[in-house]
């Protein structure tokens, strides 16, 4: 039997042509990422990387961008996986906010807590990123998550060096 395993872990600088990739195909911007590689998710199939995303620090806020699945691993749990990991990453580094903007899956991040909010209610610092002022549409919607005093739900963990297997 094929060894299908995926893997989850930190992006590396080499993974950079191939995430490019995939962000093209899934018609998402790519300037200003390679700058945030240190806090990018990738997941390794036996083809290479076939899923991806990231956070953009900014103190306690972050932006959550570049989640994209390669069209023939979608719908398999691999974007819910990132989403989990990359929120993980982002408690264990101290961030209470996570904005995103979307416009074609706004559908996809209540399930995970966030909420739509008005682009002007979003943190001044996410506000001046590159992807927020000059990458995504004013068309997009921005969504907020917000840290709670919760326990870390199962998946949620995100640390830059851990390897998840995810499917044998
Ligand atoms: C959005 C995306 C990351 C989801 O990844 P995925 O691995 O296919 O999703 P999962 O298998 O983890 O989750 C499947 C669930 O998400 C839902 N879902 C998938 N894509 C969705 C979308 N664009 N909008 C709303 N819901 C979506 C599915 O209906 C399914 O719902 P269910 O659990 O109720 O059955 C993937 O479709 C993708 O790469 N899209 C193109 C890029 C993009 O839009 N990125 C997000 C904006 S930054």
């Amino acid at each position: 039997m094929p060894d299908d395993t995926l893997t989850l872990e930190g992006a590396i600088p080499t993974d950079w042509p191939a995430i490019q990739a995939l962000l093209q195909e899934a018609g998402l911007p790519t300037d200003g990422l390679a700058e945030h590689l240190a806090t990018a998710l990738v997941v390794r199939g036996p083809e290479g990387v076939v899923a991806c995303g990231a956070l953009e620090l900014y103190g306690e806020s972050a932006l959550l961008r570049s989640l994209a699945v390669a069209p023939a691993r979608r719908g398999q749990g691999l974007g819910q996986r990132l989403v989990h990991a990359l929120l993980g990453q982002a408690r264990e580094r101290g961030v209470r906010q996570v904005t995103l903007l979307t416009e074609t899956a706004g559908a996809f991040f209540p399930r995970f807590g966030f909420r739509p909010i008005p682009r002007q209610e979003v943190d001044p610092a996410v506000q001046a990123s590159l992807e927020f002022s000059h990458l995504c549409p004013e068309s997009a919607q921005a969504f907020l998550w917000e840290a709670g005093d919760g326990k870390m739900r199962s998946g949620e963990s995100g640390r830059r060096d851990r390897r998840l297997e995810i499917r044998d």
